[in-house]
């Protein structure tokens, strides 16, 4: 499949493999247009249903994820034209379908929706240019695909509040700091760092992979004792597994597990 706006590639050894999505709009700092929210979209649902990917890592450029969302295609909306368009709506929350882990691999500017993608995958490695922010206040608005929601969960009340009331940007080292990135690499080490946190992933029990990440999601949706209930079923359920027989019974002969994912 040949894409305007993105590139798409697979990558790994094992039987599962990783599909790699890279943002492409270079000279738009990869801003994020509806073409290429509707690529993104697509090329995650092709990964998401393909049985030979385990894991999906997404990417921008050195210089940015992504500068936010497409500022001279928004400006001529009016309140009813972004409304009955679902300015913002429809492709953006594509990647919250997919049952596959999601990983950002962020470098340079992740502003605006850039930031607010980055919150939607599942966790995000950065590199130590990784600049975030919300500065949406600065063009009249307000943060449009999550990020009053999100980052404030990711980072707190305070900063989030701090940095999109004054626009500030977190840098990289603030940021994993404060929750919002797992980890930080050196810049020329970022892809590697994210394929090889995937191929470690495509290693598990593919129905336990989907589990905690359903249920790490429910954690952000639920209260306390509903979440726990829903884990310990899940728990449960993992017993009629293949992979949990054969999970344990590897540990106890000392040798690497064969999950079959089932
Ligand atoms: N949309 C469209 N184009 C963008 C863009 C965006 N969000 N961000 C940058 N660009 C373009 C610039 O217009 C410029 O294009 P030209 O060369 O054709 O002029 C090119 O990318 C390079 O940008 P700069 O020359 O500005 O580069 P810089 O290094 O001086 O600054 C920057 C980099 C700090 C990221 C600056 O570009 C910037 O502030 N960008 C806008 C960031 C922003 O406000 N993002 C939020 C958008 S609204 C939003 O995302 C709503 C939401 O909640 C989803």
């Amino acid at each position: 499949m040949t894409y305007e706006c993105i590139l798409t590639s697979v990558h790994g050894d094992g039987p599962r493999k990783t599909g790699l999505i890279t943002l492409n709009r270079p000279k738009a700092l990869n801003a994020l247009s509806d073409p290429l929210m509707d690529e993104l979209g697509e090329a995650l649902l092709a990964f998401d249903a393909d049985d030979g990917i385990g894991c999906i890592v997404l990417t921008g450029s050195e210089r940015a994820f992504a500068a936010g969302a497409d500022i001279p295609t928004m400006l001529p909306h009016t309140f009813v034209s972004a409304f009955t368009s679902g300015l913002l709506s429809k492709n953006w929350e594509t990647i919250l379908q997919v049952r596959k882990p999601v990983i950002a691999a962020v470098a340079g500017y992740a502003l605006g929706g850039g930031c607010e993608l980055a919150m939607m995958c599942d966790f995000i490695i950065a590199a130590d240019t990784a600049k975030f922010g919300q500065p949406e206040v600065k063009l009249g608005v307000v943060p449009g695909a999550g990020g009053s929601q999100r980052l404030p969960r990711a980072v707190g009340k305070s900063k989030a509040m701090d940095m999109m009331l004054t626009s500030r940007m977190m840098d990289a080292a603030e940021a994993e700091r404060a929750g919002l990135v797992s980890r930080i690499v050196p810049a020329d080490k970022l892809l590697e760092e994210a394929l090889g946190a995937a191929e470690t992933i495509n290693g598990f029990s593919a129905p336990s992979v989907a589990l905690i990440k359903e249920l790490v999601n429910l954690a952000y949706q639920t209260p306390l004792r509903d979440g726990v209930a829903v884990e310990r079923r899940y728990f449960h359920a993992l017993f009629g597994s293949h992979d949990q027989r054969e999970g344990m019974e590897a540990f106890l002969a000392k040798r690497a597990p064969k999950f079959e994912h089932r």
